[in-house]
């Protein structure tokens, strides 16, 4: 069912991203590898392409710099322009603090890639999709769009707004065969941690302390359920979570 379709992943270079791609590979799609990291992106085109029989993409992208996306994108090639399925996956948390603590320099770097820069690769792809009357669009969304926590005023925001963002879309492509998709993930251990505690790795492996969280795997594998049910099945969301963990802030640790 994937075979040969191409696949645009967002964020691909680590985590979620990266288990994505191998996945939607192993089902025979080609891929276009997208991140800010271009070395880590080439090591897994030249491992996936060794790997499967696909062809891989791999391109240098910041999504929170809106003419990077729009040449990329414009400038794919005839091979590549046609995408079929849109994963939005690439994103991040910064701190963990009370909003009158907190680094509003944080906020900007969440709202320009999880809002803003999700906004604008879905814009530019999804017109090409609305001309070809075909597509998937799959966003990677949190448990955080659905449940506030304390110290998690702006992320938690970016995350309601990717949901928001997710339901609108789904109603305007409804007339152009157009799949929406969310999956809203609890605690999945990849760089995430470390990412959002600025580099502090205790700190990070403290997250995942006492229990088994998701692995980048799990959500791939939920992202290609979604990718591969007929076509007049859509999963319009699916929230995620580790067996121990109940609600954002809710987790039983041994
Ligand atoms: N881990 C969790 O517990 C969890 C739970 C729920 C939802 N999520 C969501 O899952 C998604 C993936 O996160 P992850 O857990 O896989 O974290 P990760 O391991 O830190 O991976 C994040 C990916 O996003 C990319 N990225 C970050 N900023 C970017 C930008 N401005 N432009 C392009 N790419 C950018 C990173 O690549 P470069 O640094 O190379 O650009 C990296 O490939 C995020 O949207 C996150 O909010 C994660």
């Amino acid at each position: 069912m994937l075979k040969n379709k191409i696949v645009f992943i967002t964020g691909a270079s680590a985590g979620i991203g990266e288990a994505c791609a191998y996945a939607f590979a192993k089902e025979g799609a080609n891929l276009i590898l997208t991140a800010r990291r271009l070395d880590r992106l080439q090591e897994i085109k030249e491992e996936i392409e060794d790997k499967f029989s696909v062809n891989v993409l791999a391109e240098k992208l910041d999504i929170s710099n809106r003419d990077e996306v729009i040449s990329v994108i414009k400038n794919l090639g005839e091979q590549w322009m046609n995408i079929d399925i849109l994963v939005n996956n690439a994103g991040l948390g910064r701190g963990l603090n009370k909003l009158h603590e907190d680094d509003p320099n944080g906020w900007d770097e969440m709202i320009d890639t999880n809002v803003k820069g999700l906004l604008i690769v879905t814009k530019e792809v999804v017109k090409t999709m609305v001309r070809r009357k075909r597509g998937h669009v799959i966003n990677i969304g949190s448990i955080a769009g659905h449940q506030a926590y304390p110290g998690g005023s702006v992320y938690c925001a970016t995350k309601f707004a990717v949901r928001a963002i997710s339901d609108s879309l789904r109603i305007e492509m409804l007339e152009h065969n157009i799949k929406v998709s969310s999956i809203d993930p609890g605690m999945v251990e990849t760089e995430f941690s470390e990412v959002r505690f600025y580099g502090d790795k205790e700190k990070a492996k403290n997250v995942y302390k006492g229990l088994k969280p998701l692995s980048a795997e799990d959500i791939a594998e939920t992202v290609i359920f979604c990718a591969t049910r007929p076509k007049h099945v859509n999963i319009n969301e699916i929230i995620i979570m580790p067996s121990v963990q109940a609600t954002a802030m809710v987790a039983h640790r041994e």
